[in-house]
C-alpha cells in the first residue's frame, strides 16, 4: 500500500500506523534524504530476516541500523567520545558509522560480525518515522538486490511490490545516492563506501582516513563485494579525454553532465555533479528501457559528490 504524506509536515496518523506496522514485524518503506529505504524493527530478528527475504539480498551483507535520537545509539553500540563528536557534528545527515556491536543487536542484521552500521537520516519523513518507534529500524536501499536503489516511491513498488506492507511516498529523495559508510572501530577511521556526506568534511574533523584496499576491510563490508546499483544493460565509461567506447553499429544511450559526442540514440544531460549523483540510479532506470545495446555514462571528478559517483558508476560497469 503506498501512503502519500508530506515531506516537511508528515501527517502523524500515517506516521503511526507505519510505526505500528513495524512494531508487529513488518515492512515499511520509507523516503530518506539518501534513497528509500527498506525497514524492520532491527531488534527483531525475524522481522530482519523479512527484509532479505523481499530484497532477495544475500544474508551476509548486514544492515544499518536508524536512529531519530542519537542518545538511543549506545543501547545497541558502544560509542567513545571520538564517535559521539562525530555524531553531534554531522547527524542528521548521510553519513553511517560502523561502530563495536553490543549484544542485543540480531546477527540478521550484523551479518555475524561484531560491529554494526548506525544512522540518523535527516529526512522529515525518516525521522518522524523513527521517533515514533522504540526501537532502531533496520533498513537496506529499498531495491531488488543487485538493481540501482530507489529515489522514489513508484520504483519501491515496481520493485518489491506486495512484499512491503506500507510505503510512506514523500515524493523524490534528495541526494540520490546511499550515505557514506565510514568504519571507526580502529585507530584510524576507514571510508567503507564513499556516498552523500563528502569525505571532505570527515577529513577536516578526523585527520587521515584510510580507503579500503586490503582484503581485511573488503571482508569487512560484504555489499563491496557484489555487483551493485546496475541497470539490465551493459554500461560503459566514458572519459573525457578518450574516445567514446562505442563500437561500430552499437545502439548507444548518454548519461553525464556535458553534451555526449555525437550519435547517441538518447542522452541524459545534467548540469551539476549534484544533479548528476541525484538523478543517475533514476537515469539508468530509465536507459535500460531503451532499444540500445549499451549505457555510456561519464566519469566525473573525484571532489564532493563526484566520489560516489564513481563508485557507483564502477560497479554498474562491473569494473570491481
Ligand atoms: O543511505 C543509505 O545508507 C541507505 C538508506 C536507506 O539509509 N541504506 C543503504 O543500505 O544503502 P544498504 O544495506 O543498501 O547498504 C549498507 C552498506 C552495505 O554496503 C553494507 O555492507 C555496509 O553498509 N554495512 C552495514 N553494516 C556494516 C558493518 N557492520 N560493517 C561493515 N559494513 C557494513
Ligand atoms: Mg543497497
Amino acid at each position: 500500500m503506498i501512503v502519500k504524506v508530506d515531506r516537511w509536515n508528515p501527517d502523524g496518523k500515517a506516521i503511526k500506523s507505519a510505526a505500528t506496522v513495524l512494531s508487529a514485524g513488518g515492512l515499511v518503506a520509507f523516503p530518506t534524504e539518501t534513497v528509500y529505504g527498506l525497514g524492520a524493527n532491527g531488534l527483531d530478528g525475524r522481522a530482519v530476516s523479512s527484509i532479505f527475504q523481499a530484497k532477495g539480498r544475500p544474508s551476509d551483507n548486514p544492515l544499518i541500523l536508524h536512529f531519530g535520537d542519537i542518545q538511543d545509539v549506545s543501547k545497541v553500540a558502544i560509542v567513545d567520545e571520538r564517535a559521539m563528536g562525530i555524531m553531534d557534528s554531522f547527524w542528521p545527515g548521510p553519513l553511517t558509522l560502523v561502530l563495536p556491536a553490543k549484544d542485543n543487536v540480531p546477527k540478521e542484521v550484523t551479518a555475524g560480525l561484531n560491529t554494526v552500521g548506525v544512522r540518523m537520516p535527516s529526512h522529515p519523513v525518516a525521522l518522524a518515522l523513527l521517533q515514533a518507534c522504540d526501537f532502531p529500524v533496520a533498513a537496506p536501499s529499498a531495491n531488488a538486490s543487485g538493481r540501482p536503489s530507489p529515489t522514489d516511491a513508484d520504483t519501491v513498488a515496481s520493485d518489491l511490490g506486495d512484499k512491503v506492507d506500507v510505503i510512506l511516498d514523500g515524493g523524490a529523495t534528495d541526494l540520490g545516492l546511499e550515505s557514506t559508510v565510514l568504519d571507526v572501530t580502529g585507530e584510524r577511521p576507514v571510508l567503507l563506501r564513499p556516498g552523500g556526506f563528502p569525505v571532505e568534511a570527515l577529513v577536516e574533523l578526523l585527520g587521515p582516513i584510510s580507503l579500503p584496499k586490503g582484503e581485511l576491510e573488503l571482508k569487512r563490508s560484504p555489499g563491496t563485494r557484489y555487483r551493485h546499483y546496475a541497470p539490465i544493460l551493459p554500461m560503459r565509461l566514458f572519459f573525457d579525454d578518450k574516445p567514446i567506447p562505442v563500437e561500430r553499429g552499437e545502439r548507444w544511450a548518454f548519461v553525464g553532465f556535458s553534451q555526449p559526442p555525437f550519435g547517441a540514440s538518447r542522452s541524459i544531460v545534467f548540469t551539476d555533479l549534484d544533479s548528476y549523483g541525484r538523478g543517475l540510479f533514476a537515469a539508468m532506470r530509465e536507459l535500460e528501457k531503451l532499444p540500445i545495446d549499451v549505457i555510456i555514462a561519464q566519469w566525473p571528478d573525484d571532489k564532493g559528490i563526484g566520489l560516489a559517483i564513481r563508485d557507483r558508476l564502477t560497479r554498474a560497469a562491473g569494473m570491481e
